[in-house]
């Protein structure tokens, strides 16, 4: 808390004070071009929380200057605090510097997320979604036995709700998104991108959901140009509209290991649409890895 008149710095900079705690910051996302927190973090009840609200608050391209103790002097501290050597108290979690750094770098991964949808603005998108939400609402209702209403999605209310707030999300992070080439107007079977320009491309509820509508050739051509740009792929679920089991996961399993790749079915923790529990996943096989890309970029199709 402070007192009295603003500093000369406050005045310069045009400072504004806040009153709010690190595990929460009162702040926007990448709000800020320069985050500076000096011994800290280790006097919250949880570090790795505040660390992560720090990273989410710097712009992208900013900087995060941080110090805190390294959890190997904690025992020397502990040691002299028990003897009354040093006058402090509450909390000290002293973070261990590699899971500090591998969080903050988890932070500052890329994601671009590929969409054909992408073409038109936030207008039109709120407009369309407003005209088909009570109809999909509708649709859920009436095919409720095919999905799975647990604690995590427990009515199709519910599900309307969460939907709702995360199309609220996506559209306000959208013309920053489009800006920053993370919202990318693309469409399989043929992407915008360099060779091994990701190290992990998800495709979710495209490829095998529309069995129908989407041949065995374009399955096969699409999976092939998420391996041309991805190290790894991931294509979720393997089952059709109606939740039948999609009869192009065979196909695309054996093209893609013509081709040399590894391919694994695999069970994943989540269900909603009754049956789509399961994910395939499709790599590089070891004996060529050579040909894996430099970057660090997670994309989403
Ligand atoms: C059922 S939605 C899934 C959206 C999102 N991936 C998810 O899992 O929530 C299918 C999406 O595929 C997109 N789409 C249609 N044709 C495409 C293509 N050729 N390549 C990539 N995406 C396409 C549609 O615009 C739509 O957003």
């Amino acid at each position: 808390m402070f007192f009295g008149r603003p500093s000369a710095v406050t005045r310069r900079c045009q400072s504004r004070k806040s009153v709010g705690s690190t595990l929460e910051l009162p702040f926007a996302d990448r709000a800020f071009d320069v985050v500076l927190s000096a011994e800290v973090l280790e006097h919250t009840p949880d570090p790795m929380q505040g660390l992560r609200e720090l990273t989410r608050v710097v712009a992208p391209g900013g900087r995060l200057v941080l110090t805190t103790p390294g959890r190997l002097w904690q025992p020397v501290v502990r040691a002299a605090s028990a003897l009354h050597l040093r006058p402090y108290h509450g909390h000290e979690n002293f973070l261990w510097p590699a899971r500090a750094r591998d969080e903050v770098t988890r932070q500052g991964m890329r994601v671009v997320s590929c969409d054909p949808l992408y073409r038109f603005d936030a207008k039109a998108i709120r407009a369309r979604i407003a005209a088909i939400f009570d109809e999909m609402v509708a649709q859920t209702r009436q095919n409720a036995g095919e999905f799975v209403w647990d604690g995590a999605i427990p009515s199709v209310d519910a599900l309307a709700r969460l939907r709702s707030a995360a199309m609220d999300l996506f559209l306000e992070d959208y013309d920053a998104g489009l800006s920053e080439k993370r919202y990318v107007d693309a469409e399989l079977p043929s992407l915008p991108f360099a060779d091994g320009a990701f190290d992990l491309a998800l495709c979710s509820h495209f490829l095998f959901l529309y069995t129908k509508q989407l041949s065995e050739d374009f399955h096969a051509a699409a999976a092939r140009e998420l391996c041309r740009v991805a190290r790894e792929v991931r294509i979720f679920p393997l089952v059709a509209l109606g939740g039948a089991p999609s009869e192009r996961v065979e196909p695309v399993m054996a093209a893609m290991r013509r081709d040399g790749f590894d391919v694994s079915i695999e069970a994943v923790p989540y269900e909603f649409q009754r049956g789509a529990n399961r994910m395939m996943r499709i790599s590089k096989s070891r004996v060529s890895a050579s040909w894996a890309g430099e970057s660090s970029t997670p994309a989403q199709v």
